[in-house]
């Protein structure tokens, strides 16, 4: 039998609450660090009713079809692909209208052309750089600027490799508040760059790598009635948890063997393990997909930190072209790590003509990803031929990014530039098939016909 649908109004959302990762405490309020008073580590947001009862109130049929019936919504609430999902996010006070760009609702692309090169029947790419700003970092910004508005900050900031900064920018804006953006001199994205002007944020440039904005960061936030969106806000990844909502709506609710993201500060991937373990205690999925973490072997902490067993992890001097995970000193790296170990995942890393290559070979399917995401297909190929993931198994990639975040690292790929004068000059030689420079010509049809009758001859 088929349980009647509650009506959007009906559905209430549980109260949630701050916990400490490490000692549990629960504090009333959280402070400008986001970090517990006691111990110094991170908080998250849990739900104690859930904890309870393992419900929500409300049965998984009954959260299934009213998410879906939002989506024929005019309602701004119901058309984000976040709080369309609100019964599993923090409420805000008196229900108030949250910030959105009608985030979320992205879509799952098949990749014929990297399965077959990664060695797997098929291969899922949920495309997360297809976001209102072009990256992930939307979904878990609608949550948190909005609860930065309701406790009445007029001024938002983040230290970023350039995502958060953009999707921050844009959300404060919308809401009304100024925002304080820390990014590493020369060590992000014009594109990323371009975004956080134009929306208006107030844009220093350090002289530090991203490990270095973060640390002035939180004495600025220490002194300064400024609200920190980066993802030591808990309020972030809860929003950030409703791409993986979707990705298992959007299959039917069937899981799939294998979820493989980039990581870099780990916000995202403590974010999706948090809402995958959080779906199988609610009853809407009975069992849970591996969840593997990829790093740039320039950036790879937390791949270290797991191949040596060591129990903390250790930072490094990270360097890698795929700027958004150049980060050395991993905020959420014991978040990502219970998501890892709670649902079976595992690691790998791609070295920086890997990265490349990938990258290059996701935009031959035609969808195209920045530098960040394309660790993914690296690692899944790596673990297909390590026998983690078997030929047969639906994976699904988390493509973090959107193509034209980074389009100087792509014209220099085609353009034979990347690794000019790098210690891997000789190495990218096999990248030469991939590359597909612009030809200069004289403007006329024959020189035309003749370019694209040499390209015939040529693989496509
Ligand atoms: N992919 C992209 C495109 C990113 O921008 C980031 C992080 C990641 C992956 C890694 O996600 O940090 O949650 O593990 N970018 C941050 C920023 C750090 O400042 O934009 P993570």
């Amino acid at each position: 039998m088929t349980e009647p649908a509650p009506s959007s109004a009906t559905l209430q959302r549980e109260t949630s609450r701050l916990r400490c990762i490490s000692c549990g405490t629960i504090p009333d309020t959280a402070g400008q660090d986001f970090r517990c008073k006691h111990c110094g580590d991170l908080l998250e947001v849990f739900y104690p009713d859930w904890e309870r009862s393992r419900s929500t109130g409300f049965s998984p049929a009954e959260l299934k079809s009213t998410w879906l019936r939002r989506r024929s919504s005019f309602v701004p609430e119901d058309q984000s692909g976040v709080w369309r999902f609100r019964e599993l996010l923090p409420r805000l006070k008196n229900d108030i209208a949250p910030i959105t760009l009608r985030e979320g609702n992205t879509p799952i692309y098949e990749l014929p052309s990297c399965a077959r090169v990664a060695g797997l029947d098929h291969l899922l790419a949920k495309h997360q750089g297809m976001n209102p700003t072009g990256s992930f970092k939307d979904t878990g910004m609608t949550t948190a600027a909005s609860f930065a508005r309701q406790e009445g900050f007029r001024w938002v900031a983040c230290a970023s490799t350039g995502n958060t900064s953009a999707s921050m920018a844009a959300y404060a804006s919308r809401g009304g508040m100024r925002s304080l953006v820390l990014i590493p001199e020369g060590k992000i994205s014009w594109g990323k760059l371009s975004q956080a002007l134009d929306y208006g944020a107030v844009t220093c440039q350090l002289r530090t790598d991203f490990d270095g904005c973060m640390r002035v960061l939180n004495q600025v936030v220490q002194r300064m009635p400024v609200y920190l969106l980066n993802s030591v806000n808990p309020y972030r990844l809860e929003g950030q948890k409703t791409a993986a909502i979707e990705l298992l709506e959007q299959l039917g609710w069937n899981v799939p063997d294998h979820i493989v993201v980039p990581g870099g500060n780990l916000g995202n991937s403590s974010a999706l393990g948090k809402a995958l373990l959080e779906l199988r205690t609610l009853g809407l999925i009975s069992r849970l997909p591996k969840l593997s973490i990829i790093q740039a072997c320039g950036a790879n902490p937390f791949v270290r930190m797991i191949r040596s067993h060591e129990k903390k992890l250790n930072s490094v001097q990270a360097d890698t072209l795929a700027t958004a995970i150049r980060i050395g000193n991993p905020a959420s790296w014991k978040k990502a790590l219970r998501a890892l170990q709670e649902t079976g995942g595992t690691v790998e890393e791609a070295t920086e003509v890997e990265i490349a290559e990938a990258k290059a070979q996701i935009g031959a399917d035609g969808i195209g990803c920045e530098p960040a995401s394309a660790v993914t297909l690296v690692g899944a190929s790596k673990l297909v031929q390590q026998g983690f993931i078997k030929r047969g198994e639906q994976v699904v990639l988390i493509l973090t990014g959107h193509l034209l975040k980074d389009p100087e690292f792509t014209l220099k790929f085609h353009r034979g530039e990347l690794f000019s004068g790098s210690p891997h000059e000789h190495e990218a030689k096999i990248l030469a098939a991939q590359q597909r420079a612009p030809v200069v010509l004289d403007a006329n049809p024959d020189a035309v016909i003749k370019t694209l009758q040499a390209a015939e001859k040529q693989p496509g």
